[in-house]
């Protein structure tokens, strides 16, 4: 492979790049570069280096890390595209011998310190979060679990089946935390010979695995039958997971994710907001408060969760049985018959003397996952809430967002 040694008298520049082996095709960073810098062929996605302004907007909304990769390289000499497209892997770093960095141009000293502040440069970690691993297994080479159960969530006359489904590692290791997500890997190939893209979803078990100290992770899933705007369609990933029996194997990628995490010191709390299969992160930190309540480490849980009824929310039996002093749970119901349609943001207004107290609450890290049209209807219920109690949203989501208390997770 070539690699373009920086050499001393070469203007250096610091090249973006996509990460091949860890990429997982799902066209998210073309879709959001505003320069038009990322394209893709059936082999891989690449970046235009004449293109690309280091805006960062394409790093937060990857889920898999693969866009955050840079390389130093002469100027002149940048990776071509073509070159990208035939790579397997990312080229090895080359020691930057273009003197030291207070020497750098000082554009190039500009985008280093942006590029480096995080994904997005702007969405961190709950300080307390534990080391979350990611990209452990590619697509190369994917780990395979085993299917131990396929329940279903939803009653059996619901207009949807969700299912909760326990992938057993065995010897493998797949070390998750709650928030993280792993990529399932569907068998076959598409209509135009490609293999299926691979499809994220967050683990609903904590830490510690689906069943305390076993090497198992648990899905929720949802089959999908139609898109958004209600047309038939058959979602591969989720049929496929869906249909799984006891005993199936299924290749597995990731883990990914280091931000959308819990925190771990004692007194913090957690304010979840989330609808239908959203619920998976909830589930598993929930979950692993529940299996400390013992050690009383303090901290407040509020949940606020939406569905179209009873019987199409995951885990609703579960959650009733949970102490009301461990968890304040509100639920959002919108079609029970001869009942008020009822969104999760209707019910944060609703209680706005309690939200506001715990956005304000230093110690209180927030959640938000589900539809993506549930993003902005939260976030005008926080600001309604905030005005009612003499808070500026306006303010506090900044803080919020610096202090890695605000995460959000929508599709
Ligand atoms: P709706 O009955 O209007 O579809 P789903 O079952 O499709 O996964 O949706 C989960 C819940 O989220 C449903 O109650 C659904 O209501 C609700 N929902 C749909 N759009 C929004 C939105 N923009 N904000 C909040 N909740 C929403």
């Amino acid at each position: 492979m070539d690699v373009k040694a920086v050499v001393s008298r070469a203007e250096p520049l610091r090249q973006h790049l996509i990460d091949p082996e860890i990429c997982i095709r799902c066209n998210t960073c073309e879709e959001t570069c505003p320069s038009k810098a990322v394209s893709h062929d059936s082999r891989n996605y690449v970046v235009d280096a004449t293109l690309c302004n280091y805006c960062n907007d394409c790093i937060s909304p990857c889920p898999t890390g693969a866009i955050d990769n840079w390389r130093m390289v002469d100027k002149a000499r940048p990776y071509t595209l073509t070159e990208q497209l035939a790579w397997d892997s990312l080229p090895p770093e080359t020691p930057v011998d273009a003197g030291p960095t207070a020497e750098l141009p000082a554009h190039i000293a500009e985008i280093t310190a942006v590029a480096s502040e995080g994904q997005g440069g702007t969405v961190l970690a709950p300080w307390s979060a534990a080391h979350p691993y990611v990209n452990l297994y590619t697509m190369q080479k994917p780990a395979v679990a085993t299917v131990s159960g396929n329940y279903q969530l939803t009653a059996e006359d619901a207009s949807c089946d969700i299912r909760h489904i326990v992938l057993d590692f065995g010897g493998v290791p797949m070390p998750v935390l709650e928030g993280q997500t792993i990529g399932i890997v569907p068998p076959g190939v598409g209509s135009e010979g490609r293999p299926h893209p691979v499809r994220l979803y967050s683990v609903a078990s904590p830490r510690d695995g689906e069943r305390p100290h076993y090497n198992n992770v648990s899905l929720t899933v949802k089959r999908v039958t139609e898109d958004h705007e209600g047309r038939p369609v058959r979602g591969i990933a989720s049929n496929y997971l869906c249909d799984l029996n006891k005993g199936d194997r299924v290749n597995v990628v990731g883990p990914y994710g280091g931000t959308f995490l819990m925190p771990n010191h004692p007194g913090s709390s957690l304010f979840m907001v989330c609808t239908g299969t959203g619920s998976a992160p909830m589930r598993a930190m929930t979950e692993r408060r529940r299996r400390r309540i013992a050690l009383k480490e303090g901290g407040e849980l509020m949940l606020f969760f939406g569905a179209r009824c009873e019987a199409e929310l995951p885990y609703f039996g579960p959650l009733m049985k949970l102490p009301k002093d461990f968890i304040d749970i509100n639920f959002a119901f919108s079609r029970v018959p001869g009942k008020v349609k009822q969104y999760v943001q209707d019910r944060i207004r609703e209680r706005s003397a309690d939200v506001v107290r715990l956005l304000n609450d230093q110690n209180c890290y927030v959640y938000i996952c589900g539809l993506k049209g549930m993003e902005q209807g939260v976030d005008e219920a926080f600001r309604v809430a905030c005005r009612e109690q003499g808070e500026d949203w306006g303010t506090l989501l900044p803080a919020l967002r610096a202090q890695g208390r605000y995460h959000v997770e929508t599709y």
